[in-house]
């Protein structure tokens, strides 16, 4: 099981994270990956600085823009297509 933390803290949520919440979980719709990934989200963990940032796992991504997001999941999920 994959679990993909999105920051909630007012920093990242304004920058961008309220957006990639919203991507997160199409993708998981998108490619059935329910039973896989969960999605949850967290409050400010004192990094607002490097954000919007979103753990995969006990991996830290900073920055993560809506545009770059889906390839950032295809990359860290093993989705191809
Ligand atoms: S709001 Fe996300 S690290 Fe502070």
């Amino acid at each position: 099981m994959t679990t993909i933390t999105v920051c909630m803290g007012s920093s990242c949520f304004s920058r961008g994270n309220s957006v990639n919440a919203g991507i997160i979980s199409s993708f998981i719709q998108k490619h059935n990956l329910d039973a896989e990934v969960a999605i949850k989200g967290c409050l400010c963990e004192g990094e607002c600085r490097k954000g919007p940032n979103i753990r995969i796992n006990e991996t830290l991504f900073s920055a993560v823009s809506p545009e770059g997001l889906e390839d950032l999941l295809k990359h860290e999920l093993g989705v191809t297509e």
